[in-house]
């Protein structure tokens, strides 16, 4: 596929755009309620994930763009240090520690990063999710990690 094809609305960041950082912010949608996501790189691919900490609902960064530990392994929250897996979005450690960030479906083409086609923006951007539960998104990758069999970082 090439750029010109892209469906704009769709497009999240370039996948270069995480070459310095490792993690970008972006925004999706219009109106009171835009989805507000994260971006990280994971290998070859990438992950996605609402900027929304399952504790206190804050967003996760305070720095434009920045998300990430200083060593690069794992997602933080800047409210209250919460530590999440970049692969699963899953609590390592922290007050939600066993909860997972809320997954946003994504793929990688022609360079970009775009929403996947089954990502429902209007129900992603819910700010009433997190209090109903958690988040389960994740469980089936970190059930495979613990398992031992690794899941590929999707948009590849
Ligand atoms: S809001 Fe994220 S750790 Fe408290």
């Amino acid at each position: 596929m090439t750029p010109a094809a892209l469906d704009v609305e769709r497009v999240v960041c370039r996948l270069s755009d995480l070459d310095e950082l490792g993690s970008r912010a972006f925004t999706i949608g219009t109106g009171d309620w835009p989805l507000r996501g994260l971006v990280v790189r994971v290998g070859e691919g990438v992950r996605g994930y609402v900027n929304c900490c399952p504790h206190a609902r804050h967003p996760l960064n305070l720095l434009p763009h920045r998300f990430l530990t200083p060593d690069g392994s794992l997602i933080v929250c800047c409210s209250h240090g919460a530590l999440f897996e970049k692969l699963t979005g899953w609590c390592v450690a922290g007050p939600c520690a066993g909860r997972y960030l809320r997954a946003v479906p994504l793929q990688i083409e022609a360079g970009f990063v775009l929403l996947a086609p089954e990502a429902d923006v209007a129900a992603l951007a819910d700010a009433d999710f997190y209090a109903g539960g958690s988040a389960t998104d994740g469980a089936e990758a970190r059930a495979d990690i613990e398992a031992g069999n690794d899941d590929s970082p999707q948009g590849q």
